[in-house]
């Protein structure tokens, strides 16, 4: 079998720690940081890690048993030519390091989302990781949970008839959490296009005459896709939730993933449908993240697309943009893909 050299770049959180902090919630299935999950791929070594901070590297380092350290990431790259980088820094960087990593050999990359702060840096990722072949995965966790193929599997079986409409209960700020709601959005539209976006921000009291906004804003959104679906992203205080409604059936994602529900059409008085829970099909957990790094694997052995590619993740990003961009325009439906592609919106 043959192993894969990994190298991480950004060694916080998401690296290397996060497990710690989600102990016990069942919404997570472990592992969850990179580094836990490449540990548990048995093809993996994860040879290099890099940051700015040294007081972060060594601690990533020791506790992941990597002896390659490096503060410039660069250098790191070239030296260590890896088979899969993971770019877990915040987002202002993801374009910088990926295009860098497109450029240099790397062919396959796992980044983190947000994609990106812009559609600007994320067309340059585009272009970059298609010029040279590489393989890119964005790190929206639930596009790789099994529970979320299961609501897809209904869909594409028919058991909803024909879906019309999808609904995310929250979105938190546009970028930093949204990105996940987006991307699950587009993922239960079957990666539809969208037709446009329409949206709200949560707050009147954002300057957005620079064309950028320095905090990463909170907002709700109407988006209609070619296909005939729309799907509405609302805010609420829950933590995620999800529904798919079709003309004969809804799925539902609850309480972050811990419970699913399934409803069907059982009996109908004219127009009117009496919905009624069904078992919701099994499957069995695993972690997103070991299921997005088997998928990148799968993807260097068989060529296939990974199923959060670079075209993929830029129309997530596109659409929580676009809620920006619309909100700057009085709320008018904003077309895609959008035009304004220099709106910038920093998330950490
Ligand atoms: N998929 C998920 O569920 C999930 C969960 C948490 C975070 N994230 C994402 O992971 C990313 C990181 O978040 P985090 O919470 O781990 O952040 P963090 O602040 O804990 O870690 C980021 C690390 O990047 C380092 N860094 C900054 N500039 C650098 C540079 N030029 N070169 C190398 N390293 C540099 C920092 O020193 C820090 O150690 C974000 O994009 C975040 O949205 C995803």
């Amino acid at each position: 079998m043959k192993s894969y050299r990994v190298a991480i770049v950004g060694c916080g959180r998401m690296a290397g720690s996060i497990d710690d902090e989600v102990v016990g919630y069942p919404a997570i299935t472990l592992p969850y940081s990179h580094a836990a999950s490449y540990a548990n791929v048995p093809q993996m070594e994860t040879v290099a890690c890099a940051d700015i901070n040294p007081q972060a590297l060594e601690r990533f380092g020791r506790r992941w048993g990597v002896d390659g350290r490096y503060t410039d990431y660069r250098e790191m790259i070239r030296v260590e030519k890896p088979d899969i980088l993971s770019v877990t820094t915040g987002a202002p960087l993801h374009a910088e390091i990926v295009t860098f990593a497109a450029e240099n050999g790397v062919p396959a990359i796992y980044c983190e989302k947000p994609m990106a702060c812009s559609l600007v840096e994320c067309d340059a990722m585009v272009e970059a990781v298609e010029r040279h072949g590489v393989h890119f995965n964005l790190g929206t966790s639930r596009r790789y949970d099994p529970g979320c193929d299961q609501i897809r599997r209904l869909i594409e079986e028919g058991v909803l008839g024909q879906v019309q409409t999808i609904v995310a209960y929250r979105t938190g700020n546009l970028l930093h959490t949204g990105s996940h709601f987006f991307d699950l959005l587009l993922f239960f539209a079957g990666d539809a296009e969208a037709e446009f976006v329409q949206g709200s921000l949560d707050s009147d009291r954002c300057d957005l005459s620079a064309n950028r906004s320095e905090v990463d804003l909170a907002g709700t959104a109407y988006i209609r896709f070619w296909n005939g679906m729309r799907a509405y992203a609302l805010q609420s205080p829950l933590t995620a939730d999800f529904e798919v409604i079709g003309d004969a059936g809804t799925a539902r994602l609850m309480n972050n993933g811990i419970h699913w529900g399934l409803r069907v059409t059982k009996e109908q008085y004219g127009k009117n449908r009496i919905l009624l829970p069904e078992p919701f099909p099994e499957f069995e957990r695993k972690s997103p993240t070991v299921r997005c790094i088997e998928d990148l694997v799968h993807a260097l052995e068989t060529g296939d697309r990974t199923r959060g590619n670079a075209r993929v993740a830029r129309a997530g990003t596109e659409l929580a943009l676009a809620v920006v961009e619309s909100h700057r325009q009085g709320g008018a439906r904003v077309p895609l893909p959008m035009a304004n592609r220099a709106l910038y919106m920093k998330s950490k």
